[in-house]
């Protein structure tokens, strides 16, 4: 068996984000204004700090114009619905992302049901959720979205192929099963109380893992050449004189090479998917919003 070939997200991210930037040109020399991402930020947790930062970064980068509103860790949840009804309202924003986690006094579904359904360039909203499930265009988030389409670009089309999922989360799980469906695959959600795990992925020829426990898909649970997508990003305890121990995806990466037809590694692999379709996303609401459309080749 020979091994099995690294699906490599970082490049396709990077391809993707310049198909972005090609609309966004395009988009200003039509509208005559930017696209725009507001983001906000709710206290100061170092990963999400981290995350904003490579957002607006990104955003920038394709020629959007970025909107970072950062509030304090206290802030009242009826201040955080009063700005994010402000940006419902801003016509210079196209897309809203309320990053996530919020600290606990904080309702995030309410939150999240404030924003309007056609700025959500997260997907988090109950409408566009709705919509994915009955098949209607509608914003996906970016993480499921970006496994989709790297998914796509190892195998053509996904018709009746066994797809196991294995979480169940509202921002991967359950919207990439929906997507999967709607792909004609055949598609199994597992999760914590799955009996036999090992059982169920044997039989998958695509391999969704997003459990957030660190290398739990073990190799020969694998079917040989199946199409491994790991969203997990797991830091191990540091080990020998390590600072940082290693940041490892759901999946035991060496073992599944021996098995997987591709996988995609941790890091370089599911991550830069996830800002590269959030640009993705915005161009698609702004495209809209302006009554343009849908820019080709996203
Ligand atoms: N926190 C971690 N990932 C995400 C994401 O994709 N969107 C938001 N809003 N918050 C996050």
């Amino acid at each position: 068996m020979s091994a099995g070939t690294l699906i490599d997200g970082k490049a396709f991210a990077a391809g993707l984000r310049q198909r972005v930037a090609g609309s966004v040109a395009k988009f200003v020399d039509v509208t005559g204004h930017k696209p725009g991402l507001a983001v906000i930020l709710v206290g100061n947790d170092p990963a999400s700090q981290v995350y904003v930062g490579s957002k607006k970064k990104a955003t920038v980068e394709v020629g959007m114009e970025s909107f970072e509103h950062r509030l304090p860790e206290d802030v009242p949840q009826s201040d955080l619905i009063t700005l994010v009804e402000r940006l419902n309202a801003d016509t210079a924003v196209d897309g809203i992302l309320v990053q996530l986690p919020l600290p606990s006094h904080i309702d995030d579904k309410a939150v999240i049901a404030a924003i309007d359904p056609a700025k959500d360039v997260d997907g988090f909203h109950v409408v566009n959720a709705g919509r994915l499930a009955v098949g209607e265009e509608a914003f996906v988030p970016c993480t499921p979205l970006g496994c989709l389409m790297l998914l796509k670009d190892q195998l053509g089309d996904l018709s009746g192929k066994n797809a196991v999922v294995i979480g169940r989360s509202n921002i991967v799980g359950k919207p990439m099963a929906q997507l999967l469906l709607g792909e004609n695959c055949t598609v199994t959600i597992a999760h914590s109380r799955t009996q036999d795990l090992a059982d169920v992925v044997r039989r998958a020829d695509i391999v969704v893992a997003a459990v957030g426990r660190a290398e739990m898909v073990r190799g020969d649970w694998l079917k040989d050449g199946a199409i491994v997508i790991d969203v997990g990003i797991n830091r191990l305890a540091p080990e020998g004189g390590e600072a940082k121990g290693r940041l490892v995806g759901d999946v035991a990466f060496d073992e599944a090479l021996g098995h997987a037809g591709a996988i995609t590694p941790v890091p370089g692999g599911v991550g830069p998917m996830t800002i590269a379709c959030l640009l993705r996303n915005t161009m698609v609401a702004a495209s809209r919003r302006a009554g343009l459309a849908m820019p080709e080749g996203l």
